[in-house]
């Protein structure tokens, strides 16, 4: 087992065979690291809660990098040429969009907004719009055209998934990658950590705002989650 990359909250090792293993650890970062804790137990959710809903995912039709879970913390995926790219879906106002374009929290969208966003630590992570992206040379026309289908199709079933178990899906990230045979999937992870999740009934933070914000227990609200969905 090969160490390919130690991430903020995953580490990647390449298991031969066009695989790879990742590991989820405890570690909670937000604000570009700035803020950080071990929160324990929260690789063991995530890792639980991905599992589920890249398995979700793959039986609609999507093209994910997810194998197997293959124990607490760690799940099998294929190996994938990571995209320098964040792609955003909302659905509901909230965090850095409230913050650019002044809206409230809370209000609904017309429809869901794709945004992207240059994944690049030392830069934070800019908002950046399709030119810069075929300028970078993230990815070009065919290929982005394919990610916001993909991303808005990934909404459509996160959000009825989540609506079945009593949770909002406000917004959340993905991330994309090129397998081995050349094709575009979903990669890294789905998770509280990268959604925003509410509680249908009381409107309640489930996911990494509450650590974001100290708005209570992170595994709290996490455990809620994977309880809501295995329901
Ligand atoms: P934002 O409102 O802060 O731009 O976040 C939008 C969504 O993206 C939200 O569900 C949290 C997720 N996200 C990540 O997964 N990683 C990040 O580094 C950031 C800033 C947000
Ligand atoms: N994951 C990001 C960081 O650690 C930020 C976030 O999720 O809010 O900086």
């Amino acid at each position: 087992m090969r160490l390919l990359y130690e991430g903020k909250a995953k580490i990647l090792y390449d298991v031969g065979d066009n695989k790879c293993l990742v590991y989820f650890k405890d570690t909670a970062t937000a604000f570009d690291a700035t803020k950080k804790a071990i929160v324990e137990g929260k690789g063991v959710l995530n890792n639980t809660i991905s599992s589920i809903l890249f398995k979700l995912l793959e039986e609609k039709g999507i093209k994910t990098h997810f194998i197997k879970r293959v124990s607490d913390r760690e799940m099998l995926v294929w190996k994938a040429k990571r995209l320098d790219l964040e792609v955003v879906v909302r659905n509901i106002a909230a965090g850095s969009l409230c913050k650019r374009l002044g809206l409230k929290e809370g209000e609904k969208l017309r429809e869901p907004l794709v945004e992207f966003f240059y994944k690049k630590d030392e830069l934070h992570d800019p908002l950046i719009c399709q030119e810069h992206i075929f300028m970078l040379g993230i990815a070009d026309k065919k290929t982005l055209s394919q990610i916001r289908k993909t991303a808005k199709k990934v909404n459509h079933i996160l959000k009825n998934f989540f609506r079945a178990h009593c949770l909002l899906l406000v917004d959340f990230k993905l991330e994309f990658g090129i397998l081995p045979d050349g094709s575009l999937a979903v990669v890294d992870e789905i998770s509280p950590d990268t959604c925003r999740l509410w509680d249908i009934k009381t409107g309640e933070k489930l996911d990494k705002d509450r650590f974001r914000f100290d708005l209570g227990d992170l595994i709290e609200g996490y455990k809620r989650v994977l309880e809501k969905i295995q329901s």
